[in-house]
């Protein structure tokens, strides 16, 4: 029966195949023991007998594949993830750019956006700096590749640790944008009517083109390999008008990768020569 079901060698380099070629995310034999984890339940869901059989699913079930791709994706986010990329948005770069183009809006993608905390993050603030200046406006558009933690990000719906975390980091703003609900806290329609949604693979050209002046590309590099990383960087480019700017996790940088992109501060970069 599938709860006994065992992932043999042969399977798990064919499942590796497979997530990479969905996703990207380049896997090594050692995350069997995750990759087990996470796709057991379906197996039994599925009432499959072993991971060949659940394999053959995939590849021949398109439906299966978005089942398949939510269940490989690791979707970890915090509100307000590595305070020093805040402090840069709201304290520099809202106040230069409202400067330079009064009265526009300004374009934000969060890529590989997860269940929404950083787009969240970025309209409260966005709301926050309108307080002071009202002709502000602003457009998020929130995308990832797992249709199931895209919609996760729709509702805006939040608890546990994501609610802890803010609890203490901004509690004003929690007050503020966020309506208790039977499962947790949701964020009001205030800010949920200035975000978009798509579900997006980096590694494609997104559709329809648009160009943004600040693309949040925040963990989610670290699981590609180096080729994949440029190929993601140069279609953020293409979203990026001239003078944009990049945002990149903690743990990621893009210095030995033969990009345009010009550093600025830790983790920002100038979106530099298309
Ligand atoms: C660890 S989360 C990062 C969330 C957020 N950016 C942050 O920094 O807190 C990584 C996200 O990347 C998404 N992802 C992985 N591969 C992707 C791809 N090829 N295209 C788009 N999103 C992808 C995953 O589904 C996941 O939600």
């Amino acid at each position: 029966m599938s709860h006994a079901a065992t992932l043999t060698p042969e399977v798990l380099t064919s499942l590796i195949a497979l997530v990479r070629e969905h996703t990207g995310i380049a896997m090594t034999a050692r995350k069997s023991v995750l990759l087990e984890r996470r796709l057991q339940p379906r197996l039994q869901a599925l009432s499959l007998p072993s991971y060949q059989a659940y394999l053959e699913r995939v590849s021949s079930d398109r439906d299966e594949v978005a089942h398949f791709i939510d269940l490989v994706t690791t979707n970890d986010t915090l509100f307000f993830r590595t305070p020093s990329i805040w402090d840069y948005f709201r304290d520099r770069y809202l106040p230069a750019w409202a400067r330079a183009h009064p009265g526009g809006c300004l374009e934000v993608w969060s890529a590989a956006a997860a269940s929404g905390e950083e787009l969240y993050s970025i309209a409260m603030l966005c709301e926050q700096f309108r307080l002071q200046t009202p002709a502000f406006r602003y457009q998020i558009l929130a995308s990832d590749i797992s249709q199931h933690i895209l919609a996760a990000a729709k509702v805006g719906q939040y608890s546990g640790r994501s609610v802890e975390r803010i609890r203490l980091s901004h509690p004003d703003l929690l007050r503020k944008y966020f309506t208790p609900s039977p499962y947790g806290l949701k964020v009001n329609e205030e800010l949920r009517q200035h975000a978009s949604f798509a579900q997006h693979n980096l590694l494609e050209a997104l559709r329809p083109a648009r160009q943004f002046d600040l693309v949040f590309l925040r963990n989610v590099l670290i699981y590609f390999d180096a080729g994949h990383q440029e190929t993601v960087l140069r279609q953020a480019r293409l979203s990026l008008k001239d003078e944009g700017r990049l945002i990149l996790g903690e743990s990621e940088t893009i210095a030995r990768l033969g990009t345009g992109y010009q550093f600025e501060f830790p983790m920002i970069y100038k979106a530099g020569a298309a």
